[in-house]
């Protein structure tokens, strides 16, 4: 089975990339004979205006936590997108037979659309595309299986549903993958604003950690994170949405159930439970950070490795790139 993620460079990772996407490819790396293979997605990154300087500094970020994180280089290709050209190539070619009316339901490019004109930026043509490319980038490698946080769900079913609209006018090409939330984590929320996903792009910092933030600071964004009225320790997203958020992080960061979560604190502080979920997460992210350093330090090592990557993807992709065209009726000197 082929395995496949990718993550934006597009802003410093927070704990909702880890647990929502990387964890879970650590895993099937770890624990099945499965081909992973793991994107760092900087055509993605542009669609919104990002500084040049800060967005190469951001790959190097994005790569050396993911190796830190424990995706295995020799095992997984680990890539980054603008190293493959093929990708976006095979999103024109999608461009051609999505209909317009399936991209202007997506939710996330309605929010992101409204957060921009707030700020009064522009709304780029490539910001409205981009689920496009991202079809492309999974159906490139014949897919089987696309682990994401629950924001990326319904690109993944845009892809589906251009991968059958293709075979239906070209004849048979791409697999039709399946998407993989960990129903825990699929959502991890600001814990300023438990209502709200921890994302990358709110302008305030407090409620999103970082995977790189100094242990004291990542201790101090727990302690002052937003709990609910009452004061028991009970799974219920709908009436206690900090406290729930808050034991889905514990959960992911110990391993241990809701369940025994829920049996272990009761009658347990708030401010001593919030304490304790901090300490999960610092045990998690402390030796991240010490390897995501080794790798950062050393940046030629990561190039050499991003490198081989690109190699590898483009030897799957091309053949199917060439597949494409002649389908389609295109040319090139094969
Ligand atoms: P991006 O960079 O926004 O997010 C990367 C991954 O992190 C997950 N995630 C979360 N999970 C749980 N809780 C949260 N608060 C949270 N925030 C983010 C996302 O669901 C995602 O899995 N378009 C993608 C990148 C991409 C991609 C792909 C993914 C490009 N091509 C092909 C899969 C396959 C994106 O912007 O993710």
């Amino acid at each position: 089975m082929r395995v496949l993620s990718g993550i934006k460079p597009s802003g410093e990772l927070h704990i909702g990339n880890y647990f929502g996407a990387i964890k879970q490819l650590v895993e099937f790396i770890n624990t099945t004979d499965d081909e992973v293979i793991v994107m760092i997605a900087d055509l993605h990154a542009i669609t919104v205006y990002q500084d040049p300087q800060y967005l190469k500094e951001r790959i190097y970020e994005l790569a050396a936590l993911y190796f830190a994180s424990g995706i295995d280089y020799n095992k997984a290709i680990v890539f980054v997108q603008s190293d493959n050209p093929d990708h976006p190539y095979l999103a024109w070619l999608f461009d051609t037979v999505t209909p317009y009316g399936w991209l202007t339901r997506m939710t996330q490019f309605k929010d992101k659309r409204q957060k921009l004109k707030n700020y009064g930026d522009i709304v780029s043509v490539g910001l409205f595309n981009y689920p496009v490319l991202m079809a492309a980038d999974i159906l490139i490698y014949d897919t089987d299986l696309v682990p994401v946080g629950e924001d990326q769900v319904q690109h993944v079913e845009l892809t589906r549903d251009i991968a059958k609209r293709f075979n239906k006018l070209y004849g048979d090409t791409f697999k039709v993958p399946e998407y993989k939330i960990n129903k825990t984590t699929a959502r991890i929320m600001d814990l300023q604003v438990p209502t709200r996903k921890m994302s990358k792009s709110e302008e305030s910092t407090l409620g999103c950690v970082f995977m790189l933030d100094p242990i004291d600071v990542i201790v101090q964004k727990f302690k002052k994170a937003v709990t609910d009225s009452g004061h028991e320790i009970k799974f219920d997203k709908q009436n206690k949405p900090g406290i729930s958020n808050l034991m889905a992080i514990l959960s992911a960061a110990s391993g241990k159930s809701l369940k025994q979560i829920e049996e272990e604190y009761e009658g347990v502080s708030y401010a001593r439970f919030k304490q304790d979920v901090a300490e999960a997460v610092v045990e998690v992210l402390r030796p991240i950070q010490r390897k995501a350093k080794e790798f950062l330090a050393d940046p030629s090592q990561v190039d050499a490795i991003l490198h081989e990557g690109a190699e590898r993807a483009r030897e799957l992709s091309y053949p199917k790139l060439l597949e494409v065209l002649n389908k389609m009726g295109l040319y090139h000197h094969g």
